[in-house]
């Protein structure tokens, strides 16, 4: 009898540390931080401008007239950073309404970081919002995007973030040596405290679609196959790592999350010394809350196992459109 039950195979050994809410805390390998979490803003020239953003329900294009709450709130959640998209009054080939010092952006920066100075503002780099076909930067006559031209554009557009007290700037539009352009530029300026966060590893990806209505960005003609990343390839996304690092990338970017938690794996274990943030984008947002409106998935739950899983995959931080809602919570 003895010798049966002797012989019978462990039936508890892992239940064991899982029966209570307190051993699975104590235990528990990763943990979601507040600090962990950057909250996207969409800010449009104008006045007295408050537009939901449909696909993306909770979200808003916000003039600057309309941010004190947004800031308040902010601060009450203890949100440590915000990444800015900016929506210009008008739009035109070469994207020059992002290269005003008083242009939206440096405006929405400056306003920012008087309200809350503590909080980390990043900027997103690129012509997409400012372009009339809406292409990351300027066209060869054939339409191509011209990747010199476009890196000396974007380094004037990241001195004018940079004079107007930005922390972050975070280049997105996957030129070719953009990093590089814009450290030496900033670096020549004296802006040396000025970070980069690089969006080194960001695919073409559909999940984009409810951010171009939120931005209103999209491509008029073609898409951005020729600069963005093809889902299929992870061994290329570690040379776009490597390229960024080697220019003076501060930290890097995976974009989208959810379907790229083996990017992101592969990125941490091979720039471990490397922060990484990973963007979880207004795709992967829209369908976890539509999915939650039909009732058909508990949106709470849904959210932290997504953003558990980003960071359990290597992610230092996340860029969520839940920033706000997880911060409630947590
Ligand atoms: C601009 C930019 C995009 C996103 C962030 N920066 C759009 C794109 O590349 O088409 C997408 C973010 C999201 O979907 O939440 N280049």
């Amino acid at each position: 009898m003895v010798d049966l039950i002797l012989n019978k195979p462990p039936v508890s050994r892992l239940r064991r540390l899982r029966r209570h809410q307190t051993i699975r805390s104590l235990i528990s390998e990763h943990q979601l931080h507040v600090t962990d979490l950057v909250l996207p803003l969409f800010i449009r020239a104008g006045k007295n401008i408050k537009n939901p953003i449909l696909s993306m329900p909770g979200h808003f294009q916000l003039s600057l007239d309309q941010l004190d709450n947004e800031l308040a709130e902010i601060q009450r959640l203890k949100i440590p950073a915000v990444i800015l998209f900016g929506i210009p009054a008008y739009k035109d080939e070469t994207g020059s309404s992002a290269l005003f010092s008083e242009g939206i952006i440096p405006e929405a920066v400056r306003k920012i970081k008087q309200c809350l100075p503590d909080l980390m503002v990043i900027s997103d780099l690129c012509f997409c919002e400012y372009t009339s076909h809406g292409h990351c930067g300027v066209l060869h006559e054939n339409g191509d995007v011209d990747n010199d031209r476009t890196l000396y554009l974007l380094t004037q557009q990241a001195l004018i973030h940079a004079a107007a007290g930005v922390d972050v700037i975070a280049p997105s539009g996957m030129m070719d040596g953009m990093v590089n352009a814009i450290r030496t530029g900033l670096d020549h300026a004296g802006y040396h405290q000025v970070t980069l966060l690089s969006y080194a590893v960001k695919y073409a990806s559909a999940f984009y679609g409810p951010f171009r209505e939120a931005a209103e960005g999209a491509p008029k003609f073609g898409d951005r196959k020729t600069y963005q990343m093809d889902p299929a390839n992870a061994q290329q996304a570690l040379r776009e790592a490597k390229l960024d690092v080697d220019e003076g990338a501060d930290m890097l970017m995976v974009k989208p999350a959810q379907n790229y938690l083996d990017i992101i794996y592969r990125i941490k274990n091979n720039f471990p010394g490397v922060p990484l943030g990973a963007y979880q984008v207004s795709g992967e947002f829209a369908m976890i809350k539509a999915a939650a409106e039909k009732g058909w998935l508990d949106e709470e739950k849904v959210m932290f196992e997504t953003l558990l899983g980003i960071k359990r995959a290597g992610a230092d931080f996340i860029i969520t459109y839940f920033a706000k809602q997880a911060a409630e919570l947590l």
